[in-house]
């Protein structure tokens, strides 16, 4: 059995996370989603945790350092194989990266190293895919450096935004193929990791 853990911040919708639960248990893979954080109190993600069952912690993240240390001490407590973020939009240190002593995970809304980077995030990725006038996005998984949207691309998949005319159109076609892909993802890289 894999365990992981999935970070989130701020108002997190969760819809990654329950495509990943909902990954795990459509093909019984053994991969326990440990704990869940939050660090905004009614984050809809604690909606997604009811539904499923898991154990959501809410850390205030106003201090780095100790929000670093309690994820650190949660992760070694559980025995986490896998960090993935999900929603989760603060740069983590490179200390707590050196030191957590599993891999982090990550899903951008953009294929890096295209629009990604200070800023990228939510639909500011999108109006930037459209004003260059890109035909092609799509979601990247990513390993978690200290440098935002950096580290090693480990799964993309590319969708086919020529008919968008809006961000937001872009934006839904891009979600859904991240449904699509974090929970693969995450799979083939526990297994390439720990077999
Ligand atoms: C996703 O678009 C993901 O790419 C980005 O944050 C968003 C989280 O959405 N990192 P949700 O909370 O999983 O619905």
């Amino acid at each position: 059995m894999f365990n992981i853990a999935v970070l989130s911040s701020g108002h997190s919708r969760g819809s990654n996370l329950r495509a990943i639960a909902e990954y795990f248990r459509v093909n019984n893979l053994p991969v326990k989603i440990a704990f869940v954080i939050r660090t905004v109190a009614d984050a809809p993600i604690t909606e997604v945790c009811d539904e499923y069952n898991l154990t959501c912690h809410h850390l205030s993240i106003r201090d780095k350092d100790k929000f670093e240390a309690k994820v650190k001490y949660l992760t070694e407590y559980h025995q986490v194989h896998l960090i993935a973020l999900a929603g989760f939009l603060k740069c983590l240190s490179s200390d707590f990266i050196d030191t957590v002593n599993v891999p982090v995970l990550n899903i951008h809304p953009a294929l890096l190293p295209r629009f990604g980077g200070k800023g990228m995030y939510g639909i500011a990725v999108h109006r930037a895919v459209l004003a260059a006038g890109d035909i092609v996005s799509g979601p990247s998984v990513h390993i978690v450096n200290s440098a935002y949207d950096e580290g090693e691309i480990i799964a993309q998949e590319k969708v086919d935004v020529s008919a968008c005319h809006t961000a937001e159109e872009i934006a839904s076609l891009v979600l859904m193929a991240e449904h699509r892909l974090y929970g693969r993802a995450i799979w083939a890289y526990l297994k390439k990791l720990y077999s």
